[in-house]
């Protein structure tokens, strides 16, 4: 109801970096549906933003699961009492309850649980979406660089299920065996890709360190490969001799960001290509830990220090 407080997680810079507060429940638009939120999952973009953010009081979180509260007003969506995913572009959802719009909510399947459904938006549908990007990748080379990430893990796994050879770019031999547990069939330790030439040509490439590694990526590109840069964890400027991309044919450099492409495949269409291989038991969401929000400040550094590998997993108690 508007008007109504509730407990979420807000930046605050002068303490611990996120912290739970009182807001208000902001009012429906009338394509919303009121969720009641039972887990949620970290990324390290909205949690690097958040940690860093100046201003105090700000609500933060896209990766949510829980039980619809409320229907849309205009009738669309799941019905009360629908257990789904969403992904809360309003990075609002690490909160008691949120609205959604209805687009970007799906229905869970019974052997789905909110704390697997909570580690999919983000990190699931922006790997997804990249590898949507390959072409012809039956028995062909997919380079995944940063594996070890979350996005990187879920793209290890879909990559082999679109039937390709992968190969997995890591710079700790320690990951390296996160990465062949996630199912890479070859994995390279490398800070500035290096090694990537020797091992290719790929049909497919995905970044998200940029600098070096984005360079190595495209040079070795097959005549007819694509390489998807989403991120620049590493570094934003590369040198790139664009010879590079003709000289193999007509390799191609594209860039692919969530939120734009959210608008051409909705989640609520992208998430169900998910939901079915994790009802299956054909994707692995390795949650590394499930701690309740009272700790998110901590599980906020964990994530931040790279403690962990895979994902962490919040319930909102009280849910
Ligand atoms: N375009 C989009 O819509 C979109 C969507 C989601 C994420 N992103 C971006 O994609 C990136 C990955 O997201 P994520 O959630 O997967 O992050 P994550 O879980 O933190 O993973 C980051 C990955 O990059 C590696 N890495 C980090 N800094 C590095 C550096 N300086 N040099 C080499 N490797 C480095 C990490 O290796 P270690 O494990 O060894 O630390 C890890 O494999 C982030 O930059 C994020 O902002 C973009």
């Amino acid at each position: 109801m508007a008007g109504e407080r509730i407990r979420a997680v807000v930046t605050d810079p002068g303490g611990d970096g996120l912290r739970l507060a009182d807001v208000a429940l902001r009012a429906p638009a009338t394509n919303e549906a009121l969720v009641r939120v039972a887990a949620f999952s970290l990324n390290r973009g909205e949690v690097k933003r958040a940690m860093n953010a100046t201003e105090a009081g700000n609500t933060i979180g896209w990766d949510i699961a829980g039980t619809v509260a409320a229907p849309a007003a205009d009738g669309r969506g799941p019905a009360a009492g629908t257990r789904v995913v969403g992904f809360c572009r309003g990075m609002d959802g690490w909160a008691e309850q949120v609205r959604v719009p209805t687009p970007d909510l799906a229905p869970l399947p019974d052997a789905v649980s909110f704390e697997q459904a909570a580690t999919l938006p983000v990190a699931g549908l922006t790997a997804l979406h990249c590898i949507d990007m390959a072409r012809a990748l039956l028995g062909r080379k997919a380079l995944i660089t940063g594996a070890s990430g979350g996005v990187g893990m879920f793209a290890i796994q879909l990559a082999r299920h679109a039937g390709a050879r992968v190969t997995a770019q890591v710079r700790s031999a320690e990951k390296a065996v996160f990465a062949r547990a996630l199912g890479a069939d070859e994995v390279l330790v490398t800070d500035d890709g290096g090694g990537f030439a020797g091992n290719g040509p790929f049909r497919f490439a995905m970044d998200a360190i940029g600098g070096p590694l984005l360079a190595n990526a495209v040079k070795a590109l097959d005549k007819d490969g694509v390489c998807v840069s989403y991120g620049v964890s590493g570094s934003p400027e590369v040198t790139l001799p664009v010879a590079d991309l003709f000289l193999h044919g007509r390799a191609a450099l594209r860039g692919m960001h969530l939120y734009a492409t959210s608008e051409i495949e909705p989640p609520s269409a992208a998430f169900p290509r998910l939901l079915g291989l994790l009802e299956a038991g054909r994707l692995d969401c390795r949650i590394d830990r499930v701690t309740d929000w009272s700790e998110i400040a901590g599980q906020a550094r964990d994530l931040m220090d790279r403690t962990f590998d895979g994902k962490a997993v919040l319930t909102v108690s009280g849910a």
